[in-house]
């Protein structure tokens, strides 16, 4: 039985995900700011450190997996919070645990991107570019600009700015070719605390009318299973790919960009 780390394990994907791995025998190290093995918080470099520090020391060394599912949603004023959560929450953590996965030989790595990458228009490239960069006070300057919109803009900035760094770093030596998988799984919406948050928010009205061909919303459970199968052998022949689970958004909002 292998040994996992999941973010954001207290609630929604992350929380399906560790109870799915957890009934299939395996060890979970949940990270998370309450109600975890390492109670944290990620939006800040002390509370990275200390969560590196704390699955170091439970992990003896290796680690077969990773899932990184912590995450903030749009929130106007916490700008600042999405990114550095969204952002570095994942990249710090995925650099500072490289030895343990590389150790166990065929680890996987999956990180939660989103579909607004795709589905958000005009995302400040700067600040995107600032956030793959690590620059996330920058970064929220910039999109702080946009005002009533700046929210939007900081949650696809950071969900850009992640999968971008993801796909650049999955198929080098330090990852692929030192045996370990990374793939991204973009969602759309899915029933979750987040998803609830924002549709009681301001923007509710904006977020219920986001388009949804299948008509429904995902549920935690369905984008664990996937999550499951990027994390088993049948992802052996996966690196910086990303698996759109989205009831058919990206379809209906960009059918010919293939
Ligand atoms: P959720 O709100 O149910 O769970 C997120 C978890 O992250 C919570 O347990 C929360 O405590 C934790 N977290 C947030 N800030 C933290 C911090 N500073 N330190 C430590 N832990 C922190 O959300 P959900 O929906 O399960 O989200 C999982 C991932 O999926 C996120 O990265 C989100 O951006 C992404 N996503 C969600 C979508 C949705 O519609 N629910 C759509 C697309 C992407």
């Amino acid at each position: 039985m292998g040994k996992y780390v999941v973010t954001g394990s207290a609630s929604g994907m992350g929380h399906a995900v560790a109870e799915r791995l957890r009934g299939d025998g395996h060890t979970v190290i949940g990270v998370d700011q309450r109600d975890a093995d390492v109670v944290t918080d990620l939006s800040t470099r002390v509370g990275r450190s200390t969560a590196v520090r704390e699955i170091l020391s439970v992990s003896d060394g290796r680690l077969d997996g990773a899932v990184f599912a912590a995450g903030v949603g749009a929130h106007r004023g916490k700008e600042r919070l999405t990114v550095e959560v969204n952002v570095l929450g994942v990249t710090e953590l995925m650099l500072a645990l490289q030895p343990e996965l590389a150790a166990a030989g065929n680890a996987k790595v999956v990180v939660f991107g989103s579909n607004s990458t795709t589905s958000t228009p005009f995302v400040p490239r700067a600040a995107i570019r600032r956030l793959v960069d690590g620059d996330t006070a920058g970064a929220t300057k910039i999109v702080q600009r946009r005002g009533a919109l700046s929210a939007p803009a900081a949650y696809a900035a950071s969900k850009i700015a992640v999968s971008r760094w993801v796909r650049e770093r999955a198929v080098t030596s330090q990852w692929a070719g030192s045996g370990i998988r990374v793939n991204l799984i973009a969602p759309g919406p899915v029933l979750t605390q987040l998803l609830r948050d924002q549709l009681a928010s301001a923007s509710g009205k904006q977020v219920r009318s986001y388009p949804v061909p299948v008509r429904e919303y995902g549920t935690p459970e369905q984008l664990a299973e996937w999550v499951m199968t990027m994390l088993s052998p049948a992802a052996d022949f996966m690196a910086g790919s990303v698996i759109t689970v989205d009831g058919g958004t990206e379809a209906l909002l960009r059918p010919t960009d293939w």
